[in-house]
């Protein structure tokens, strides 16, 4: 059995946790479309969602990496390496799949891997994120108790 979405994965930004589950439940489609009987059938279904999770995960990334701009996240160059060694690994399975022709079985596991890496990624690095906005605003929220208090006393 794989991974499958759930609340541990949420980082507390919305959109981000919308496209991480949208790449979860694509990715656990991709692992039952690979254990499905009929080779012949199956291998043009996953091409094509190894290419939608070749697109959609670099979208994904692209939109993370924008969010972490915005609030100036410190890790920035790290994670965006991450992502890139990321892509770079989808990039090589499909690879494997079309010019190496593959066998479904190791496919099979390279999705397991991916689906782990991607996982521990979100629990790892991505809910730093999440953690990070909260700071912020909890920082900010202490300015504004400040100057809040500070207009009691001048009374
Ligand atoms: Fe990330």
């Amino acid at each position: 059995m794989f991974e499958t979405w759930n609340d541990n994965l949420k980082i507390g930004v919305a959109k981000i946790d919308q496209q991480h589950q949208k790449l979860f439940n694509k990715v656990g489609t991709l692992l039952e479309k690979c254990t499905e009987q009929n080779e012949l059938r199956q291998r043009s279904t996953i091409e094509e969602l190894i290419d939608f999770l070749i697109d959609y995960f670099s979208k994904h990334f692209a939109d993370e990496e924008k969010i972490q701009r915005i609030i100036n996240y410190p890790n920035y160059e790290h994670h965006k390496e991450i992502h890139n060694n990321f892509k770079e690994k989808l990039v090589a399975i499909k690879k494997d799949f079309v010019e190496k022709n593959k066998t479904l079985k190791i496919i099979i596991s390279l999705n397991h891997e991916i689906l782990k890496l991607f996982s521990q990624h979100i629990k790892e690095e991505d809910k730093n994120i999440g953690d990070y906005i909260t700071l912020i605003k909890n920082e900010q929220w202490q300015q504004m108790e400040e100057m809040i208090s500070d207009i009691q006393t001048k009374k």
